[in-house]
């Protein structure tokens, strides 16, 4: 039983953890609390059932799928580290009341404790910008198909600023879904797997039109509106029709810092945004600003999808100002950039963070035809944990087999 364990994967899970750092030693402090002590002096301190149920033993996870076998729900109160060690670099620890010795990966130890395993770890931290950025940060479209590096270097700068532009992508229809598929799974919607963005006869919503579109975020009208969008321009041919973009979370922290009242309300006060169409009718409550904690989070604003206040009568007035105030600063000379759409681009954005717009068109002066889809957050997240994998494995620089 115990020998079996060390020849058992090494970590329980199928990643990757380089670690320059030595793990010097190991104590059982308590009952609940085992610290562990790294040559950079760093001590990390864990609940034993943390370790016990993340042991690596076939008993405890699958080698097969490396998830969670084992169930706390099944345990009695007695399950609890009797000897912790250290041996060559890796912590071990025998367990009761099952007599199971586990070893754990230094690398892994080290994750755990440094909190890398939190979602948030892998994001890039948000650079804010106003009109100042002038362009989008830019990238070549066929690189970013066909080199993982470009691709990555791409999707942190989209993590960061919220907006990447790539260019000179090939004119076929299905480039935008090859673009969006690089990151993730394309998210459907009610506008289908992908949508065109054209002028025409029987528009349905004033994006089919020529007219100008303020600063807004897609498809607020959803539980979860869609975390990235992305808009590939095939042909551009008209006069006007720019691009304009903002980064509410820019807009957002103004408001924080210069007027807290209309930030309280941007942050407190629901409208329901709904579309108009034959065939759906998608409807949802929320606010402006989505806060996480303190840390802003997301932005629903449509000035076409924007129903009815959902508040008390006696908030609606500060609710109206608060939108109006939060509408005029992202659509201000101050905050939002503008730029034409050249044929082969694709702009891929944070759309619960970067508000996106177009100046009007004369739709009869030429044409201009703009392919979209969407993709979520946590696929983009996802593949730069996964290039991140691959970098570490190429290194050879970590210890897991
Ligand atoms: C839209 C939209 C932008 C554009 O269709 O929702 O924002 O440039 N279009 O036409
Ligand atoms: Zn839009």
């Amino acid at each position: 039983m115990t020998d079996a364990a060390i020849e058992t994967i090494a970590t329980p899970d199928f990643d990757r953890y380089p670690c320059d750092v030595e793990l010097v030693g190991a104590v059982l402090e308590s009952a609940t609390t085992i610290a562990v002590t790294w040559s950079d002096e760093r001590v990390d301190r864990h609940h034993p059932w943390t370790l016990r149920e993340n042991a690596t033993d076939p008993g405890t996870t699958s080698q097969l799928t490396r998830e969670r076998v084992v169930d706390i729900a099944d345990w009695g109160d007695d399950v609890a580290a009797t000897t912790v060690g250290t041996t060559g670099g890796w912590l071990t620890i025998r367990w009761a009341p099952d007599g199971l010795s586990a070893r754990y990966e230094p690398g892994w130890l080290r994750h755990l404790g440094g909190r890398d395993w939190h979602p948030a770890a892998i994001r890039p931290a948000a650079r804010t910008w106003d009109a100042t950025a002038g362009e989008p940060p830019t990238f070549d479209g066929r690189a970013y198909l066909s080199d993982d590096d470009v691709l990555a270097d791409a999707l942190h700068t989209l993590g960061s600023h919220g907006l990447v532009r790539l260019r000179d992508l090939p004119d076929a229809d299905d480039t935008v879904l090859a673009v969006g598929r690089r990151i993730g799974v394309v998210r459907p919607t009610h506008f289908g797997p992908d949508f065109d963005v054209v002028a025409r006869a029987d528009a349905d919503s004033q994006a089919y039109t020529g007219a100008r579109l303020g600063p807004h975020t897609d498809i607020p009208t959803r539980e979860l509106p869609a975390g990235l969008q992305l808009l590939h321009c095939r042909t551009n041919t008209v006069g006007g029709g720019e691009s304009l973009m903002v980064d509410g979370f820019a807009v957002a922290e103004h408001v924080r810092e210069h007027d807290p009242d209309v930030f309280d309300a941007l942050t407190r006060l629901r409208w329901v945004w709904a579309n108009r169409s034959t065939e759906t009718d998608v409807r949802w409550s929320a606010p402006v600003v989505g806060l996480d904690g303190d840390r802003i989070d997301e932005i629903r604003i449509a000035n076409t999808l924007r129903l009815f206040p959902d508040m008390p009568h006696a908030d609606v007035d500060r609710g109206y100002r608060a939108i109006r105030r939060f509408v005029q600063l992202a659509d201000s000379e101050r905050f939002r950039i503008t730029f034409p759409f050249r044929p082969g681009d694709c702009v891929v954005f944070d759309n619960r963070r970067v508000l996106h717009g177009r100046e009007a068109f004369e739709p009869g002066g030429g044409e201009r035809h703009l392919r979209g889809c969407y993709v979520d957050r946590d696929d983009l997240f996802s593949r730069l944990r996964i290039h991140r994998r691959g970098r570490r494995a190429a290194s050879g620089r970590d210890r897991t087999p």
